[in-house]
């Protein structure tokens, strides 16, 4: 490997995988292609922009011509694909928009990698398309011991599970690595994909739960709690699913499959309990003090009621496994929000957005 494309660089799981490849790997060339859409921040990436093995090209994986230039140009070896919409709730409201990037746009990239690589002097030798996909695309699992410790029931998704998405989000994530099979199994594109649960951690858009509490509950904003609150997710520390992506990049086997998760179920309320009593904590309140900013709200439509990993595949061929107590990640995680309210205000009030528009403008 020598020239690595990462695309979705400056969202938030790609801007962890692109500085722990760049300061990892000084003799790689890390490409980060990114629309910079609402979920890409530049700022996520300040502290390795500088780096002589680092390049940023703003772009759409849907530009076709776009991307056949770019790989002629660096002369990508190895793609790492985390560009994607990749919130539920906007899904629901703007599917096409998912269909375009995650669908169509994994597609075209597919597609320029494969007559890149084929026209090279190794062919598809030394190369590697690595899709990084989620857990959502298996659907949903029933709570079977819901009153119990963790887990909430028996079932877990494995690498066989069938895949039964719900939403417009993971059915077109699963469309995505139905294409990415396709090229491995049509024209042997050296592909490998991993499904992964719920990332959390610093630089996440606070459109997703975990940051978005923190900052309501710092601000005394209400938390919109879906339906009862008894939904259940599989939480991994973000650096934790980086790690995981650098394990299966170099060791990972062609054609396989891997799922990547915490072991880590939390129902969302009891999640909630703990964000609450650490930010009060950590910002000098009495005990309980926010509890009563609980708000129980209409439920998401199709709301998948638990998600649950079976990572052992990975643990077994790999020797993967996270190394962080979700204790220490939360804590880590609020502390993060907390010192870092100037990145929270500007993402929240769009000024990096602006500032984009008039830094890209006529290019
Ligand atoms: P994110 O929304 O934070 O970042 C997505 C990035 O992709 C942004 O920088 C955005 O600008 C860029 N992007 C969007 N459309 C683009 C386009 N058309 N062309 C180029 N760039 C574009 O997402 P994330 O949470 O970091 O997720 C990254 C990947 O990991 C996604 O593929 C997602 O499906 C997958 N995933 C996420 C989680 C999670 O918990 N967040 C879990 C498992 C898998
Ligand atoms: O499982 C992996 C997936 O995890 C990724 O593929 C997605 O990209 C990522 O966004 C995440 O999806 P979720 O829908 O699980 O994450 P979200 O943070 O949106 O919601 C987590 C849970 O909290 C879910 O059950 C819905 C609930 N929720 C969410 C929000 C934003 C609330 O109750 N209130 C909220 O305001």
């Amino acid at each position: 490997m020598k020239n690595i494309l990462i695309t979705g660089g400056a969202g938030f799981i790609g801007s962890h995988v692109a500085r722990l490849f760049v300061r990892k790997y000084p003799d790689y060339r890390i490409v980060n292609l990114d629309k910079l859409t609402y979920a890409g921040n530049l700022a996520n990436l300040a502290d390795i922009e500088a780096e002589p093995n680092y390049v940023f090209e703003r772009g759409d994986i849907c530009d076709f011509e776009a991307l056949r230039s770019l790989f002629a140009r660096y002369d990508i070896d190895t793609v790492v694909h985390l560009a994607a919409e990749s919130h539920v709730d906007r899904s629901i409201v703007d599917p096409f928009t998912f269909a375009r990037t995650n669908v169509m746009g994994t597609l075209a990239l597919l597609q320029a990698a494969r007559l890149h690589w084929e026209a090279s002097a190794g062919g598809y030798g030394g190369k590697r398309f690595y899709h990084i996909s989620t857990d959502e695309v298996y659907g949903a699992l029933p709570l079977t011991r819901p009153d119990g410790e963790p887990p909430y029931g028996e079932e877990f998704f494995t690498e066989r599970t069938p895949y039964a998405p719900h939403s417009p989000y993971s059915a077109s994530k699963a469309s995505s690595d139905h294409f990415v099979r396709a090229y491995h199994d049509t024209y042997g594109l050296p592909a490998v994909i991993s499904n992964c649960s719920n990332n959390y951690g610093p630089y996440q858009f606070p459109e997703k739960l975990i940051p978005l509490f923190i900052n309501n509950i710092r601000n005394r904003r209400p938390l919109p709690v879906y339906g009862r609150g008894e939904n259940v997710r599989d939480w991994l520390y973000v650096e934790d699913h980086a790690r995981a992506i650098d394990c299966i990049l170099h060791s990972g086997r062609t054609g396989e499959t891997y799922n990547i998760g915490g072991f880590n179920e939390w129902k969302n309320i009891d999640l909630i309990r703990v964000l609450i009593r650490t930010v009060d904590r950590l910002t000098g309140q009495p005990e309980g003090h926010s509890l009563g900013l609980v708000t129980y709200v209409t439920d998401r439509a199709g709301h998948d009621l638990r998600y649950a990993i079976d990572s052992s595949k990975l643990k077994e061929e790999l020797d993967w496994e996270p190394s962080l107590q979700f204790e220490e990640g939360i804590e880590r995680t609020v502390r993060w929000y907390l010192d870092n309210q100037a990145w929270m205000d500007n993402v929240t009030s769009g000024a990096y957005e602006k500032y984009y528009e008039e830094m890209y403008r006529g290019r």
